[in-house]
């Protein structure tokens, strides 16, 4: 096991499969396109500009893979597991390319812009790859492939946001979407290939994210997630008025289109995280109280080498002054990988307490997976064995479980307000919906209708889910 999150039905359904295009124009000239989208938030958002570039050009797409004339996997490059799903998924387009030798495949995304020719070299079933910058090409290199070349875009560029382009929501609940607000990292943690994947790190036009998130609300959405890598650096300047905007401004700014608009962001840098921003949260009921903030190790040697640039105290210290502006209700996660190069046990066990010390919500942890050309491939050895590796991710997983369920358990016997976000998987007769703090809540249905607040009384819990029934 690679990667655990404590998660409710409904989000495990969600991060298992990858996500597939929805079925858009059946009378398309151009031909249909289907896409499947892999990684992080960020690369789902992107597929949905993906479909508004080839819809925009003439383009269909459809949900069955059977019915498409072009295939395109938006991939992730994250770990050494991610990009193994897609090889491996490659393999299984052969029969469909040996039946209908005219399909194009093609790959988009991370592992796109990481392997660049290699993929059209070595595994000889892809036609086409283009990179996160490349989106605005992707007509052009499909003309390419129309013509009998092989078609490839890995270009990174300095401004591209697409902030211009209205993606096509694919497979929304019509409740919830995602925003980007920037792209790119400029930060360089030494294990992560995002720096070489997404290029440097550059912030979106505040105009274009505020009108976005103006015509979802008008569409009938209740929540916006604001997403970048760093989102706490994000910074534009109005080229008219001279107006700096920071991510506080931002917030503030998402936060007034309506009080009925729910708001959350992620990821925070914990270097950059600022009381600003908390500040900012504590002043809107609509911008949720829920914090996503990486620690990836709790040892300070160990975070000197991945190069994350605070060390634990200044972690702590931002944990403080969440719960300090925000309360102890505010909902907070995190990252954390196990086993980085040299990590010795107590740096471990260094990991361990921080997580008792904070008791978080939930977390995503990871095995330390090495990626060929960053600063960790290049100066340090991969010498945790990988049964220590587990063993240690194991132990992470079992005291993450351990807070969860204590977590949920404070909310038993109280009451929240939950946005309705669809049927529950388990039942039809019942309502799933998420906490101001980003616990998901199911609960029998009454009269309400999805993308509706309601109030709802916590009876019972798991380690993923609260249980409860509605309040009038
Ligand atoms: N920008 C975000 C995270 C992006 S990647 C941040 O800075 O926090 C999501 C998570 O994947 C990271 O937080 C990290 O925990 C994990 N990750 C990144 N590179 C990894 C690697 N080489 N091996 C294992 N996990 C990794
Ligand atoms: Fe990767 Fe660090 Fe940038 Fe996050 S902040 S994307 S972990 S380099
Ligand atoms: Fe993966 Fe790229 Fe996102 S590497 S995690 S899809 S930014």
């Amino acid at each position: 096991m690679q990667a655990l999150k404590v998660l409710s039905t409904e989000e495990k359904e969600a991060l298992d499969s990858p996500r597939i295009s929805a079925d858009y124009r059946q009378s398309d000239f151009l031909g249909k396109v289907y896409i499947e989208s892999y990684g992080c938030q960020m690369n789902f958002a992107d597929s949905e500009v993906v479909t508004s570039i080839l819809i925009d050009k003439g383009y269909g797409t459809t949900s069955n893979i059977n019915e498409a004339d072009t295939i395109l996997l938006n991939t992730c490059a994250i770990r050494d597991n991610a990009e193994n799903k897609i090889r491996h998924r490659l393999q299984t387009f052969k029969g469909l390319k040996a039946k209908k030798p005219e399909i194009t495949i093609g790959i988009l995304g991370c592992m796109a812009e990481r392997l660049k020719t290699k993929l059209i070299e070595e595994e000889k079933l892809v036609d086409l790859v283009a990179g996160p910058d490349a989106y605005r090409d992707l007509p052009n290199l499909l003309e390419q492939i129309e013509n009998g070349q092989k078609a490839i875009n890995v270009f990174l560029s300095k401004e591209e946001t697409y902030g211009d382009i209205e993606p096509v929501r694919l497979h929304t609940n019509g409740v919830t979407a995602f925003v980007s607000i920037m792209r790119g990292c400029d930060n360089m943690c030494s294990f992560c290939v995002v720096p070489f994947t997404r290029g440097r790190e550059r912030s979106r036009d505040l105009d274009s994210i505020i009108k976005e998130c103006q015509t979802l609300f008008d569409q009938g959405y209740r929540e916006v997630n604001l997403l970048g890598q760093n989102v706490d650096s994000y910074q534009w300047k109005n080229p008219e008025t001279g107006e700096s905007i920071n991510f506080a401004n931002l917030l503030e700014k998402t936060a007034q289109i309506h009080p009925d608009l729910r708001i959350r962001f992620s990821t925070s840098h914990p270097k950059d995280i600022t009381d600003e921003v908390l500040h900012t949260m504590a002043r809107y009921e609509n911008i949720c109280k829920n914090i996503h903030l990486p620690a990836q190790s709790g040892n300070n040697r160990i975070l000197e080498l991945m190069n994350r640039t605070y060390s634990r105290e200044w972690y702590l210290d931002r944990i403080k002054s969440i719960k300090t502006i925000l309360g102890e209700d505010c909902g907070i996660s995190h990252d954390i990988i196990a086993g980085f190069c040299s990590e010795t046990e107590d740096e471990h066990k260094d990991t361990l307490s921080l997580l008792e010390e904070v008791q978080y919500d939930f977390g995503y942890m990871f095995i330390y997976s090495e990626r060929p050309g960053t600063p960790a491939a290049k100066k340090y050895p991969d010498d945790v064995p990988e049964e220590v590796k587990s063993r240690r991710l194991a132990e992470i997983i079992e005291l993450q479980r351990k807070h969860s369920g204590i977590r949920n358990n404070r909310y038993i016997g109280k009451i929240e307000k939950v946005l309705v976000e669809g049927n529950s998987k388990k039942s039809n007769l019942h309502h799933y919906g998420k906490t101001d703090s980003c616990k998901v809540v199911v609960f029998p249905k009454g009269k309400e209708k999805i993308g509706e607040y309601v109030h709802v009384k916590i009876i019972s819990c798991t380690t993923g889910t609260l249980i409860g029934e509605l309040v009038n």
